[in-house]
């Protein structure tokens, strides 16, 4: 089992792929935030690790106190990690995010670091679970590595039947991530209590040094 603690180290590592994605993660939540309505935004976060892209988006939007959000993790040293940071209106559960019980319907969603640890039929079955989770006009944030076989043209395809419209897909040169951006188009789905995917920890390692 991967130890999900000293995987957030590559975080320190400024010039690490893990970085350079967390800016792209940050940049596209906080966008999100920025385009939500008055009121009340709700966000939930899947596997959310230490919070850092949450927090770090959070940290810069003037209406942080807008957010009512919820991230989940199962690590608990992660969880308390986040807790540290954790603002008002923000909660850290210690819990299973593979299951659609876990969380409320958002506006901003966010699934990092899963798609890359789980099968991929799971992905899809995750993908098109996703409107369950979202109210309307929602935004889902999430990452996948793009090495071979690379599934990221399938997860695209695979929002697209799932009723969302690409907003975004960020990429580099030379790096392993991509960040792909998703506005639910179509209606958001009747919540119904359904297992999303099966969380492997492998078989790819995030700390890798850059492809060239
Ligand atoms: C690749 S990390 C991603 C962390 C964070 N989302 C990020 O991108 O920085 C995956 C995280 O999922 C957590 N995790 C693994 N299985 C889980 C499960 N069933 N429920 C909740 N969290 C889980 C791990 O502890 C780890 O912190």
């Amino acid at each position: 089992m991967k130890n999900w603690v000293e995987w957030h180290a590559a975080y320190d590592d400024p010039s690490s792929g893990l970085t350079r994605r967390l800016a792209h993660v940050r940049r596209r939540v906080l966008t999100a935030l920025r385009q939500a309505p008055s009121g009340e935004i709700r966000l939930i976060s899947m596997c959310a690790g230490q919070g850092l892209d949450v927090f770090g988006a959070l940290a810069e939007f003037d209406r942080a106190a807008d957010v009512v959000g919820r991230l989940v993790e199962l690590d608990p040293a992660n969880v308390a990690a986040a807790r540290a940071q954790a603002v008002p209106g923000i909660e850290v559960v210690e819990g299973d995010a593979s299951v659609t019980s876990a969380y409320y319907p958002a506006d901003v969603v966010l699934a990092c670091g899963v798609f890359g640890n789980v099968p991929d039929e799971d992905v899809h079955r995750t993908v098109s679970l996703l409107p369950m989770l979202c109210r309307e006009g929602a935004t889902v944030v999430w990452t996948r590595h793009h090495e071979a076989p690379d599934l990221t043209p399938t997860i695209r395809k695979w929002f697209a039947e799932a009723g969302f419209e690409e907003l975004g897909f960020d990429t580099e040169p030379g790096y392993w991530y991509s960040v792909g951006t998703h506005r639910l188009v179509g209606k958001p789905l009747p919540f119904e209590d359904r297992k999303m995917f099966e969380f492997l920890g492998q078989p790819f390692d995030g700390r890798r040094s850059p492809k060239s």
